[in-house]
């Protein structure tokens, strides 16, 4: 029988600013969740935060996109959306675009990552939850688990990973996706992902001959754009995924390996700036400085033959990870310094608070043709 692991998250409220979730949201989440675990809706589940993202992980029967399991998360962020108004948090509701369920989350403002998988023998998963950053942030990271040898030494020395993994790609302008093989198509995924504000790693999946079932995913992301349920800018995506590690696929080290390079990624400060991605522990998931810089948290977790999470384990409390964030900081600060200037600030095409335009009209009559 198979059990599904869905991490479902939204950004109900800030404390103070976009800094990070208040205690009384989580208790609210925990409350609604630990009913359903009552009533038998779920199996398990764990409330956290990652800067002001309210994250929701939970185990159950009924498959992905379950209406029961997504209205649950729906009436979660719903009530800690009460207990953020009576508090006066910042942006109290924030990523509740839509005022009605009509049984899934997807397109309403939440970001989910969802797998139903048949449990192996043992099942260690990674969540990740990251802040201040978009879906494409997880492009380098992925890749370079599931087909990077530089990365992941099993993908030289392990035979059941020899083979490599195929890499599920989603267009998300034009709401298309595309499977591609590693390492056969390498470099044509890489030409894709490299472009990551439009194509996104959507889910890994293993090759004929691998001991995971072919078509039960390995990984995977949130991909959920808040600029296109929104029409407009209303926050950062702030992704979440879910990673499988060990026998036949990455080790748990080599799930970790990609974080020790804090890679620059874009969604910090107003959604509209570059900056390095720092793995930190839950108690350092507080963006401060320029509301930032991004952040991720990685917990780790085992999944019990009855679906129980036995976990979290805050996989980036570990001095094996304070020289990347030392980097990050250096990158910050020298990043910082270019003020409103690219590259710190996005490129226009991608920049989505509205001053430019408004600038552009402003400026209209007095743009005159260069001689
Ligand atoms: P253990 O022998 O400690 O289980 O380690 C296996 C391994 O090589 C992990 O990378
Ligand atoms: P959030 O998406 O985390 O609310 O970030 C908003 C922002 O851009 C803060 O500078
Ligand atoms: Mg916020
Ligand atoms: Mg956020
Ligand atoms: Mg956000």
């Amino acid at each position: 029988e198979k059990i599904t692991i869905s991490v479902i998250k939204a950004d109900v409220g800030g404390w103070p600013g976009h800094s990070r979730v208040h205690p009384a949201l989580i208790e609210k989440a925990r409350e609604v969740l630990s009913e359903a675990q009552k009533n038998g809706t779920i199996i398990d589940f764990y409330v956290t935060y990652a800067g002001d993202d309210l994250q929701l992980i939970m185990t159950h029967k009924k498959g992905v996109d379950s209406p029961e399991v997504h209205g649950l998360a729906w009436e979660a962020f719903k009530k800690a959306t009460e207990v953020a108004k009576e508090l006066g948090l910042y942006g109290a509701g924030q990523d509740l675009l839509k005022d009605a369920f009509s049984g899934n989350v997807r397109g309403l403002g939440p970001s989910v990552a969802e797998m139903e998988i048949t449990l192996r023998k043992s099942e260690p998963i990674v969540t990740f939850h990251l802040d201040k950053t978009e879906p494409g942030a997880f492009n380098l990271p992925i890749f370079r688990m599931f087909a990077d040898p530089f990365n992941t030494a099993g993908l030289v020395i392990d035979p059941k990973m020899h083979m490599g993994f195929r890499f599920e790609i989603w267009d998300i302008l034009e709401h298309k996706k595309v499977i591609m093989s590693s390492p056969e198509e390498m470099y044509d995924i890489l030409a894709l992902i490299g472009a990551k504000s439009r194509y996104v790693i959507k889910r890994v999946y293993p090759k004929e001959g691998h001991p995971v079932p072919k078509d039960e995913p390995v990984a995977v992301v949130s991909t959920e754009k808040l600029y296109e349920v929104a029409g407009e800018y209303v926050g950062k995506d702030d992704p979440v995924a879910i990673v499988r590690a060990q026998s036949g696929l990455p080790a748990l080290g080599e799930v970790l390996e990609p974080f020790a390079f804090p890679h620059l990624v874009s969604g910090w400060m107003r959604g509209s700036h570059n900056g390095p991605l720092m793995p930190v522990p839950l108690k350092y998931a507080t963006p401060t400085r320029f509301d930032g810089p991004p952040r991720a948290v990685a917990l780790g977790w085992q999944i019990s033959p009855e679906g129980k999470l036995i976990g979290p384990v805050d996989l980036f409390d570990d001095p094996a990870f304070d020289w990347a964030r030392q980097k990050a900081l250096e990158i910050t600060d020298y990043i910082r310094r270019h003020g409103p200037f690219e590259p710190h600030r996005l490129p226009s095409e991608e920049m989505e608070y509205t001053t430019l335009p408004g600038v552009l009209e402003k400026l209209k009559d007095r743009f005159e043709p260069i001689e």
